[in-house]
């Protein structure tokens, strides 16, 4: 299967943000990951609208954004216009779902839905027909750099299963606690589309970290 390298920049020097996306490019990473927290949804804070605009013109990749936050519907327009290219959020939100695909097609990028650790994958089935990508978290989500979970392989060759049966091209993502050991392990119960903050900015040579990665 054709890996996909997503560079979390939660983990980058945000002093030197534009070095740090030519840094990534350079590396040969696919897609720019964009962690968007809101202090309710997950505990902590991290960066937005604003942000995403200024920075977008440094780099020519995709920017794939996260939504950790508790009412998407609210923002999606604002991430379009600022130059996301795909959208994913969180199935554990209040708001119906199917509106808030609806809303990110209608702007012509790719929609993806979340599940955190302990939420049962089997809740996203009836919406894969709508999605390009569900994310399985392999950490709870709001902070880079903690360790990886392993019950959620389970959850990953589940859902491979599912989307295999259905006969559809739908991106299985994970994000957290990825590196060159457990890329391995998510790679083989299904998952193509890799996220990685802490060990692709700490590395000193970024290229070997994604190649070893992919
Ligand atoms: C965590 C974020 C991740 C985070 C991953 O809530 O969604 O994207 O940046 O960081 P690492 O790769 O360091 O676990
Ligand atoms: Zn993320």
């Amino acid at each position: 299967m054709d890996i996909k390298i997503s560079a979390s920049i939660l983990s980058a020097d945000f002093g030197r943000l534009a070095d740090e996306l030519r840094r990534a490019e350079a590396a040969g990473c696919d897609m720019i990951h964009f962690d968007v927290m809101d202090g309710h949804f997950v505990p902590n804070l991290s960066y937005g609208v604003p942000v995403l605009k200024s920075i977008r013109k440094y780099c020519s990749l995709p920017f794939d954004v996260h939504l950790m936050i508790t009412d998407p519907l609210d923002y999606i327009d604002a991430f379009a216009d600022a130059g996301a290219d795909h959208i994913t959020f969180h199935e554990e939100i209040s708001e119906d779902p199917r509106e808030v695909i609806k809303k990110i097609r209608s702007r012509g990028i790719t929609a993806g839905i979340s599940v955190k650790p302990n939420t049962p994958v089997e809740s996203v089935y009836e919406l894969i027909d709508l999605l390009d990508m569900v994310l399985v978290m392999t950490v709870e989500p709001g902070f880079g750099g903690q360790g990886f979970i392993s019950h959620t392989l389970d959850k990953i060759s589940a859902l491979r299963r599912e989307i295999e049966r259905r006969g559809l091209k739908t991106d299985i993502e994970v994000d957290g606690g990825i590196d060159a050991s457990t890329s391995v392990l998510v790679k083989n119960a299904g998952a193509n589309v890799l996220v990685s903050g802490s060990y692709l900015f700490k590395a000193k040579d970024m290229a070997a970290a994604a190649k070893a990665l992919r």
